[in-house]
């Protein structure tokens, strides 16, 4: 029997479109042989038609988005609009509206790829970052005071409900249970400054512990879990953090990675609907050149089977990603793969079949 999907697309602005393609050109490859059919749903958001209409996230299209069973993102982010309005009112906008209360950041280094981090290998860079997503500072709360004088006041306000704390960790725990790697979850918080925020996650942390006794634990401040994430990365096996912590801590995840070229999350309501989406951003400055690397946007793909239970389809895509980086590629970098984008998704579809 084939099994059906719906699939909200949004391409997005810069190099999102071009990487998207590739994305759907891998999934249509899998849908033909694993007997699934993924119905598209092509969404047109982002700063082109910002700029064009002046239209951010209508509601109809939240509405049409809520509706399908995951969504597929390129990137959001245009030079031509000032910081802050794409980002808060359309990729933030749908991560709150649609609560997709986790983004889940693999961090592995796969064979054949190079990472900066002098002797290490695949068996040491293998962890996942489970970043909360909906409240801490990207809540947006606070506000400006006597603007331009020297009197300014700037508050920006973190957010941390017990609920949002409890949901995240929860999943964590959960998580790392069942990944059983190395049944590690470590909690990343500053609480030696942070003395709210924090406390209220230690406690949680532990109390939801109790209830997972077999996982081992421990905490790190964030200053110290960066500094650790470079010199011994091998101890991680799933750390859990707050909004901006987890944006931070996994930017350097993706370097020791390989780059943003293989980076790829999901934005997850675990009990709703769920977006995944390569990290790097739009990458202006190489949009429409074919020159990105697809691979970040292919193994969201490979995130997105996972996330629908369509296991096989998953690892067989991991398979061939991890061939197409160790036998193909000569660089993850944009411009130095040995190959064009549409080449590399080309690659990735022929190692489908062995
Ligand atoms: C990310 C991005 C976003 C974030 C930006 C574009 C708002 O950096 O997904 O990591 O900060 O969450
Ligand atoms: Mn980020």
């Amino acid at each position: 029997m084939t099994r059906r999907y719906e699939i909200g697309v949004i391409p997005g602005d810069g190099t999102g479109p071009e990487v998207v393609a590739e994305g759907i050109k891998v999934l249509e490859a899998l849908s033909r042989r694993f007997d699934l059919d993924f119905q598209l749903k092509w969404f047109d958001l982002g700063g082109e038609r910002y700029l064009k209409s002046g239209v951010l996230l209508p509601d109809e299209a939240l509405d049409s988005i809520r509706e399908t069973d995951a969504i597929f993102l390129g990137a959001i982010g245009h030079p031509d609009v000032k910081p802050g309005i794409l980002e808060r009112e359309v990729l933030l906008r749908l991560r709150f509206e649609l609560d997709l209360y986790i983004n889940l950041r693999p961090v592995a280094l796969m064979d054949g790829v190079d990472t900066p981090l002098k002797g290490k290998g695949p068996e040491d860079i293998d962890f996942v970052v489970v970043r909360e997503n909906t409240e801490g500072l990207y809540a947006g709360g606070g506000g400006a005071f006597k603007k331009g004088t020297p009197d300014e006041i700037a508050i920006q306000e973190s957010v941390n409900t017990r609920k949002g704390v409890e949901r995240c960790i929860r999943y964590a725990f959960e998580f790392c249970a069942g990944r059983n790697r190395k049944r590690r979850l470590t909690l990343c918080g500053k609480n030696n400054v942070l003395l709210y925020e924090s406390d209220l996650w230690s406690r949680v942390f532990n109390e939801v512990h109790r209830e997972y006794p077999d996982i081992e634990t421990s905490y790190q401040n964030v200053d110290a879990l960066c500094m650790w994430m470079i010199k011994n990365p091998e101890q991680f096996d799933v750390i859990v953090t707050t909004n901006l912590f987890g944006d931070i801590v996994t930017d350097i995840g993706a370097v020791i990675q390989g780059g943003l070229g293989v980076a790829a999350g999901g934005n997850i309501n675990p009990g709703g609907c769920a977006m995944f989406e390569p990290i790097g951003g739009s990458a202006p400055k190489y949009a429409g050149l074919k020159k990105i690397n697809p691979l970040a946007a292919i193994c969201a793909v490979q995130m997105m089977l996972d996330h629908l239970d369509e296991r096989e389809a998953a690892s067989t895509l991991t398979a061939s990603v991890q061939k197409t980086v160790k036998e193909d590629l000569k660089s993850l970098e944009a411009g130095k793969m040995g190959f064009n984008t549409s080449e590399v998704g080309d690659l990735v579809v022929r190692h489908l079949d062995g």
